[in-house]
């Protein structure tokens, strides 16, 4: 069977996200000023694209993120995710088509469950494993991924004795479980060394290869993280975005060097990018 065009999937709409002159504003307590943490954010994410969102820290993108994972609400302007209209819809069935994997969320497990154990509470959605809500249908998509992320070696590992790419893995293949429409990895790359980055990309590339509908975001302040099936970049300083395009025409030393405010050149080998500054 032939693999649907982007967007075109059964039951898919053709924008995955779009964020129209979104602003959010915070209260900053010692100057007792609003300070905006997103300033006229318009944004357009089609079905299947695979974002990297990039920008120094505090640029934004976590915030960014929050906003597409249905988890916040934007001062003004309007944010659009799958085609509802955040505000004007039921924000928690939204989630459920929205995997969002936070850089802290492996410490709200228990260390004794199993790598296989984590992922099934993907099924339910709880951060407990409850064998008996389980179906077959959930146990089955739970072992594919673990596959999939190169885990099934470590599946009756616990969970509290896995290294932090490991967990990683365990976290993205624990999202992917309840089949979202919208993957969201704030910075996966965080923490891992050379090994366990390199298998993390590879499992990240091959999901995007299982899966050619799964529109994906990812954020990272490093080229290095950029996984090779990326198709697009948004590049954000203090709550702006200075370019969003195709990644080859978004990733250029100009703009690379006025997001991160070093001289930076910036270079693609492959599937694979690399920055230097100077
Ligand atoms: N709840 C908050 N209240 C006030 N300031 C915040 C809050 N959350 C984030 N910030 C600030 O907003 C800016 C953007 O944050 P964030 O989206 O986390 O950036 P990034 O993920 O790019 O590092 C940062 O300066 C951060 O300190
Ligand atoms: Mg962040």
């Amino acid at each position: 069977m032939a693999t649907p065009a982007k967007g075109t999937g059964p039951g898919y709409p053709p924008l995955a996200l779009r964020c129209t002159d979104v602003r959010v504003w915070r209260w900053h307590q010692a100057s007792a000023t609003r300070k905006p943490l997103l300033d006229d954010v318009s944004w357009t994410v089609r079905t299947g694209e695979r974002w990297a969102l990039l920008g120094p820290n505090g640029a934004g993108k976590t915030t960014l993120l929050t906003l597409a994972a249905a988890a916040g609400f934007p001062s003004s302007g309007t944010v659009e995710i799958m085609g509802e209209t955040m505000g004007q819809t039921d924000a928690a069935r939204l989630r459920q088509q929205i995997g969002f994997v936070d850089a802290r969320d492996g410490d709200r497990f228990a260390p004794m469950l199993s790598v296989r154990e984590v992922i099934r509470t993907g099924a339910t959605g709880t951060i407990g494993y409850f064998e008996q809500r389980l179906g077959m249908l959930d146990v089955d998509r739970a072992d594919t991924l673990l596959g999939t992320f190169g885990l099934g070696p470590l599946a009756e590992r616990r969970f509290g004795d896995c290294s932090q790419g490991e967990r990683k893995r365990v976290l993205i293949a624990r999202a992917l479980v309840g089949r979202p429409r919208l993957l969201l990895l704030d910075e996966p790359g965080v923490g891992l060394d050379l090994p366990g980055r390199e298998i993390l990309l590879g499992s990240l590339a091959r999901l995007a290869d299982v899966d050619p509908l799964l529109t994906m975001i990812v954020t990272t302040h490093h080229l290095e993280e950029l996984h090779g099936s990326t198709t697009h970049a948004l590049l954000l300083r203090d709550g702006i975005v200075l370019a969003a395009g195709p990644v080859n025409e978004t990733l250029t030393d100009r703009q690379l060097t006025a997001c991160f405010g070093i001289p930076i050149a910036a270079s693609r080998r492959g599937d694979r990018w690399t920055a230097t500054a100077g």
